[in-house]
This record gives C-alpha cells, structure tokens and sequence, in this order.
C-alpha cells in the first residue's frame, strides 16, 4: 500500500521534540550494486526505550521499493506502508528486523542518500539521506554501532569503503568482490557512508598525541592524484591543531577522504570516511587560486574537527544544527587563523558574515540559531547557523577567556562523549566551567535579526575620565517582536590624539538596552576603538570623526578596526557621492595615497594591505542601506576608484611592479599576501576598462605561472569590450578545459561581467556543451555566480537578471531539490529594493511559486521570502 498526499507541507516545531520510541543496539548493513539497481538489506535490533509512550515503531523512508520483510527470522508483514514511513503498530520490546529494499543510484539526482556520481557510488546522508537508503528511525539521537559489507563488480569498483575498520574482503563469482566494515563507535545514521569507485589513493600516516599511528588515505580520480598534497598537509595539521588547542585525539586507526564531483554542499563529516566536494580537496597552483588553497585547508579542518564536535558529541535533532556547525565553524576559523594571519582571517570572515548573514537577518527568512520550526531541514544548513553560530561561540570565548573556555570544551567532551545533545547543554557546560550566568547570553540563540550597537563618547577633562555610552536594539524579524536586551561582549580600547595606545583592549560586557562605560585617568579626549575584533555580530553606529577614523586606519593596534575604519571611510564616501555626485571625496582619495604608499614602502602584512586597498563590495554596501540600488551603488563605487586611479596611477604601477612574481611559486602566507598585493593593484590600475587596462590584464595573464594571477587578469578583463578580453578567455578554456573545476571558473569569470552583452552571454554559457544542470558545482559556477557576483546585471531593470534564476530554479525543482532552493538566496530580500526591481523580484518568486510539483525545499524559501 503506497499513500500519496498532497497536502501543503508540515512544518516540525523543536517544542515537539520526543525522544525516539526505540533504541538501536546495532544495525547490519549489506549492499549489493548491480548497474540497474542496489539491493540494501538491513538488519537492525530494536528495544523499546524506557518510559516510551507507545509502542509503535516508525520508521522513515523513501524513493525504495521493499522486497522482503523479516522479524527475528521469521517473513512479517504486519507493517504499514505510507508515502514516507513504514509504521509497526504495537510491536515488541525487543526484536530484530530485517528489511531488503531495492534503490537505483543513478537516477538519483537530488544527490541525497546513495547515488552515482562520474562512475562511483557515494553517498550523502546528513540531514535526512539515509531514509533513501533503508526504513530506519532516521534521527540524529538514535545512536548505535554499525557492520557494513558491500559488494560490487571488481573492475568498475576496485575501491569498496564504508565506516570505521576494514575486517574482510575478497572475490566473489562473476568478476566481483566484497568488502565488510565495522564501526565500534555508536554513531547516528547521518553519519554512515559509502563510496564504491575506480578511484586511486594517497598515502600518509599522523602519530596522534598517545603515539598511535593512524593510516591518512586520499581518494580521488586516477590523475587528479598530483593535486592532493595540500589536502594530506592540511589534515594533518588539523589533526595536530585539535591536540593542541582542545586536547582532542583520533580515536581510529584509518581516516579516509574522497573527493567526488558531484556534491551538494562542501563536504561531509562521516565518521573515519569524509567525503568532499571536489572542489574542497584538489588544489595544484596551475588549477587552483590561493583562495582555493585556503578554502581547502580550512574545509579539511572543518570537517576533521566534526570527528569531536558533531560526531562522538552528536545533536539530539535538527533544530540543534548549530551546536556541531557554530562550533566547528569557530574552530576551523581559529585553525585557519593560526596557520595563517589572524587579521586578514577575521577580515575575511567578518566580510563574509555581512555579505551573507547580515543579509538574511535583514530578510523574511531570518531565523534564530537555534530555530523554533522548519519545513525542511536541508534549507537551515544557513549562514545564520553556521557562521552567526560561529560568532556566538566567539563571543563565549571572549567572554570566559582562553583557559576558562577550554575548561568548558573539556567539560563538555567528558560529559557528553557519545550523546546527542543540544545547544543549551552547550552553553550550560560554559556556565559551569566558569560560575557565570549565561542565561541572557543564551538568548543569542533565540531572537533572529542583526542588533545594532550605537555608541557615543563623552570626555570630562576635569576628571580625567572618559565615557562611553552604549545603546543596543534588536530588529523586529518574521514571528518575533518585542525582543530582549542580549549579552554583548564589546571590546574597547582607547588612543589618544597621537595615535599612541593609553588604554589596552578590554571587554565591556553590554545586558542591558543602554548602558555606559566610564576610562579612568584619561589625559585628553581619546579616540576610541570600539568592537575591537569584531566582538559581536552587530551593526555598530559611531560618533566617531572622519579624523578619528583616519587615525585609527593609521594607528590603531588591532588589525580589524585599522581595517574597518577605513572601510567605514570609503562607505561614507560612496553614500556622499551616492547622495550627491560632485561631493568632495579628495581627503578620501588623499587618504588612499596614503596607504598605497605604505603598502608600496612594503613594511607589514601585504595580505592585510591588499585588504585595505579593497574598497567595500556592493554586497556589503547594500547591508548599510534602506533602501537598495545596486547600480547606484555601483556608480558612486565607480567614481571614486576611477578617481583613486587618476590620482595615484604612478604609486600603483610601482606597488604592482614592486610585488611582480619573481622566482618559484609558493603558497606560505607570504607569497599569497604578495600575489594579493599585486593584483589588487592591477585591479586598481584597470578599472577605466580602457585599451591600456586590457593590454595591461593581458600582459598579467600571458606572465602568470599559477591560477591565481590568472583568475586576476580575467576577473579584471570581464567587463571589458576590448578584443583582449576573447582572446584570454578562449586561451584559458583551451589550456584547462580537461579540469572541471577550471572550466567552472571559466563560467563564473564571464557570467560576472558587468556589461550590455552579458545576457548574450548568459544564454550561450547555458547552451554550451560542458553546461550540465545536474552538475552542482557547474550550475553554481553560471547560476550563482551571476546573481551574488554580478549585482548590477542581475538587478537589471528589464528584470531578465530575474527571469534566468527563475527558470533555473523551476528547472532544477524537478533535479535537484536542495540545489533549486539554494538558488532562492538572491531574491529573498526583494522588499529591500528600489520599488522597480522589488515588483519584478516578487513576480519571479510568483511564478515559482505558482509552479506545480514544488518540492518542499522551494516552497518552503519561496513562500517564506513572499510573506
Ligand atoms: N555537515 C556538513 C558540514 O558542514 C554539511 C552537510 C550538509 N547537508 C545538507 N543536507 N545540507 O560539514
Ligand atoms: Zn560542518
């Protein structure tokens, strides 16, 4: 019996929460692959849990077809079949069932549960992707142990991997083979996996802490093995990272990685058997950029460090996503901070957050980081759980200090090694290391929206003190009004006139809506450094002076506020020009000289320069408006780059001449920081897109000897209508068309090109040979890649920028559910903008609405962002 329904989609509240009826004692996995199905048979032991309020047995499943059921041994059939879930009424105390279902792999296209991808099995199952592998209670808090065998055609699958510890293998009649795996550790289903493929591997060993020798293996397609030697380096790092830092060892013999091609998201934490995006594991200097290199080590770290923080400490349920992912997400940030520069890190990341997060807070799809409810869990895998996350365990960090906070990680792992928990047991084991109160702080993980944070100064000369008073406010967000002063840790440090440090960073800690902060022994009106770090993700309003900021970009101590002041100089210098196209910017201008010259004089982090020269991105500007125009934006950005390169041409062609690559190619943070400085420099030097600026990008390409400078000279030849521009691009694709992820940037490159021809473009991109809609990884490098890096063309006013993510997203609804919904992300603030565009964005959201068949991913994003 097969139960359709058809009603609208339910949304699961976490006041719901149960704990399962059943416990597992241990689940028997076999998979036998054939080319036109998979035959899975589980074996799984349940007892019911004490204190269970029914004893029903409900299990989740999907896309099979149940050939034989068994329980204890015996043929059963009193089960229910419904659309999703086979449901056992009354069933015993303990028993065992076993069930043998039949999957096909290949047309698996949503790339959820067991699929093919180039040739190999692999599988993805966090959130809910092991419903389509067999009928199990597919739930993060329903730990046990796990036995796998597989078995496969030897030849077409010479490589059978599961969990944990390989324990048999050998041939089988008719030219196969199998292997059988055990993984002693209880673990949830999200986290089994397996890959089948004709794959070769790389080899290394880590000696952990108590002197056991683990085997590192990386998996990869035969040739691709020349790009994985940053990989196996970065792991390994991590794994020494995390003895070090968090006391933190590996607990098996093997760890194993795998790259694949076809892959929803990064990667995957699967217990001993990660499996990674491509994209996130090779990375040779030919093919890839240094933010490719850093994008790898920092993914390896992310997910090495889920082996503690998500895997032998689990989440009770989905709502908890942020107690792995905010966690992890700190801790791959701080690894990343120590291998490479703290600043540019935090910079970089903090970039990051007001791009994406600030701009979902500041949409009808914020959400708290411990969400109350959700349609479809895949669609809170979010920058708001992820990297707000991120900053709330920054915050506690800050808050308790490096050795109290460590205390509260120890705390934490002992407690609860081999439990699903949640977020709140989290913040209790800071509270209990540290003797604090961490009630109001634990509110940051209930109100969604960005606070802002006003700040203003007042100095009494004749009592030598200085005062600072702060103001918090929360935004009214979907569902939530009225909200509550938060915690906020907001480090501050005083300068005086000079420039010189009298007042070192310390935390003033914000619970209420306003409050004030008063120096001692302050001998003149200082110029204060406020939110030093980055100490809490809020939008900060100063009273600061155009000459306070300009003091602080030169001599403030902390590399993110001398970075941030002058980020906030060049955004009052857009919204002047914004507000009046001939308003006076030349201390701006002056002020750019001079931090060319510094950066041209060459003392210092050139990585840390090449930030300074960048002015803010659209993205980040669209964040400080009411209301949004990006071509606006673009045109004052425009004019004061274009004013900057007239001004101070000569010092930018001896910062680029200066920083010229000379000798052999390197990836210390040095060598990037120089690679950064020149081609911010020749970004700088080409803007006018004239015939000198394509000579100039041309001569950059045909001299580089890695990707990176590259990626520069084209991303600076794309808006170009110089003939330049055709011949470096169809150079590129000729040289690099045997890569995949290269011929990815080859498309992204164009697509970001911010002139009349790109909807010309667009479509032959689309009809290209190598354009693959069931390719994540290819439609993000045309599709994303156009909304979020081409601002102004896909706010075009013809709303045809609209219509191409429209129909994609329709298209990609009935493929690949998840990818189709990801693709929501650049309409979803459409009340933000200018009344032109927002009638065109709602319409587009309409009409996906109004499509039939929506998956519960896009109905979800798309009736949420209409309301
Ligand atoms: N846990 C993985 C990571 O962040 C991501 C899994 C994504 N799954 C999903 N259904 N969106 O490392
Ligand atoms: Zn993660």
């Amino acid at each position: 019996m097969d139960i359709k329904s058809n009603a609208t989609p339910k949304t699961i509240y976490l006041k719901d929460y149960t704990p399962a009826t059943y416990r597992v004692g241990h689940v028997d996995l076999s998979f036998a692959l054939f080319e036109d199905k998979t035959i899975v048979k589980s074996v799984v032991q349940y007892i019911r849990s004490e204190g269970a309020v029914s004893a029903d047995l409900v299990l989740n499943g999907q896309d099979q077809v149940v050939t034989g059921v068994e329980m204890d041994g015996v043929a059963f059939d009193g089960y229910t079949l419904t659309e999703h879930q086979m449901i056992i009424k009354d069933a015993a105390e303990k028993f065992t069932l076993s069930i043998t279902s039949e999957i096909d792999p290949a047309s698996n296209t949503a790339l959820e549960g067991l699929y093919k991808s180039q040739g190999s099995y692999c599988t993805q199952c966090e959130a809910e992707g092991f419903r389509r592998i067999t009928y199990f209670q597919d739930r993060p808090d329903v730990l046990s142990t796990f036995s796998v065998r597989i078995e496969g055609d030897k030849s077409k699958y010479p490589v059978l991997l599961s969990n944990g510890n390989l324990i048999a293998a050998g041939d089988l009649e008719h030219g196969r083979h199998f292997t059988a795996w055990s993984d002693p550790f209880p673990k949830p289903c999200y986290l089994f996996a397996l890959v089948a493929g004709n794959l070769v591997r790389i080899e290394d060993t880590f000696q952990t802490m108590s002197g056991r020798q683990v085997a590192l293996h990386i998996y990869v397609r035969a040739g691709d093995e020349l790009q994985c030697d940053h990989a196996m380096q970065s792991l390994k790092k991590a794994m020494k990272w995390d003895e070090e830092k968090y006391g933190r060892e590996y607990q098996l013999d093997l760890f194993n990685i795998v790259a694949v091609s076809d892959f929803n998201m990064g990667a995957m934490e699967n217990t001993s058997l990660n499996i990674f995006n491509t994209k996130l594991v090779l990375a040779h200097q030919e093919t890839a950029t240094d933010t490719d290199f850093y994008s790898v080590e920092a993914v390896i770290g992310h997910e090495y460090f889920h082996n503690w923080t998500g895997n032998r400490v689990t989440c009770r349920d989905w709502f908890q996503l942020s107690l792995k992912e905010g966690l992890t997400v700190f801790r791959d940030q701080e690894f990343s901070a120590d291998m490479n520069s703290r600043a540019v890190q935090r910079i970089d990341d903090v970039d990051q957050l007001r791009r994406l997060q600030f701009s979902e807070d500041a949409s009808p799809l914020a959400h708290a980081v411990q969400p109350d409810n959700f349609i479809e869990i895949s669609n809170f895998y979010t920058t708001t759980v992820y990297e707000k996350g991120a900053e709330l365990i920054r915050m506690q960090h800050t808050l308790l200090g490096t050795d109290t906070y460590r205390k509260a990680t120890d705390l934490y792992f002992e407690r609860y090694d081999g439990h699903a928990v949640t977020c709140n047991d989290f913040v209790q084991c800071m509270a209990d290391a540290s003797g604090r109160d961490m009630s109001q702080f634990f509110l940051w993980y209930k109100q969604a929206g960005t606070p802002t944070l006003a700040a203003s100064g007042q100095y009494n000369a004749a009592q030598q003190q200085y005062t600072l008073s702060l103001t918090q406010s929360q935004p009214d967000t979907s569902g939530q009004t009225d909200k509550k002063p938060l915690h906020i840790p907001v480090a501050v440090g005083l300068l005086d006139e000079h420039g010189n440090e009298t007042h070192r960073t310390q935390i003033l800690e914000m619970t209420a809506r306003e409050q004030s902060f008063t120096f001692d022994h302050v001998a003149s009106r200082p110029v204060p450094s406020i939110l030093r770090g980055f100490s809490a993700p809020v939008k900060l309003i100063t009273d600061l002076s155009d000459d306070d900021l300009r003091l602080l970009q030169l001599k403030d101590t902390d590399g993110f506020n001398k970075w941030e002041s002058g980020q906030t100089l060049a955004l009052r210098n857009i919204e002047r020009v914004m507000a009046d196209s001939a308003a006076d910017i030349s201390q701006f201008v002056d002020d750019f000289g001079v931090v060319i010259e510094q950066a041209v004089a060459g003392a210092g982090d050139k990585a840390l320069f090449a930030r300074a020269l960048t002015l803010p991105t659209i993205a980040v500007i669209a964040q400080t408006q009411t209301v949004i125009d990006p071509a606006a934006i673009d045109q004052a950005r425009t004019h004061i780059l274009t004013s900057i390169k007239r001004a101070h041409k000569d010092a930018l062609v001896r910062l680029y001449d200066d920083n010229a690559n000379t000798g052999a190619f390197s990836v210390s943070p040095a060598a990037m920081g120089r690679r950064a400085l020149q081609n911010i420099a020749l970004e700088l030097l080409t803007v006018t897109n004239g015939t000198g600026c394509a000579t100039r990008a041309k001569a950059h390409y045909d001299g580089a000897n890695n990707m990176t400078d590259r990626v520069a000279a084209m991303a600076c030849l794309t808006d170009s209508t110089q003939a330049e521009r055709e011949l470096v691009f169809a150079d590129f694709y000729e040289r690099f068309k045997a890569y995949q992820l290269v011929v990815d940037k080859w498309f992204t490159l164009q697509v970001m090109a911010n002139r009349p021809a790109i909807f010309d473009d667009f479509a032959k991109l689309r009809q290209h040979h190598e354009f693959n809609i069931k390719n994540p990884n290819r439609v993000r490098s045309l599709y994303s890649a156009f909304a979020l890096n081409n601002p102004v063309q896909f706010h075009h006013p013809s709303g045809q920028g609209y219509a191409i993510l429209r129909d994609a997203i329709i298209e990609l609804n009935a493929i690949n559910p998840q990818i189709a919904s990801r693709l929501v992300t650049p309409l979803r603030e459409w009340k933000r903008y200018a009344p032109v565009l927002q009638v065109q964005m709602q319409s587009a959201l309409q009409a996906i609405m109004d499509t039939p068949n929506l998956s519960n991913d896009v109905f979800e994003l798309v009736s949420k962002s209409l309301k």
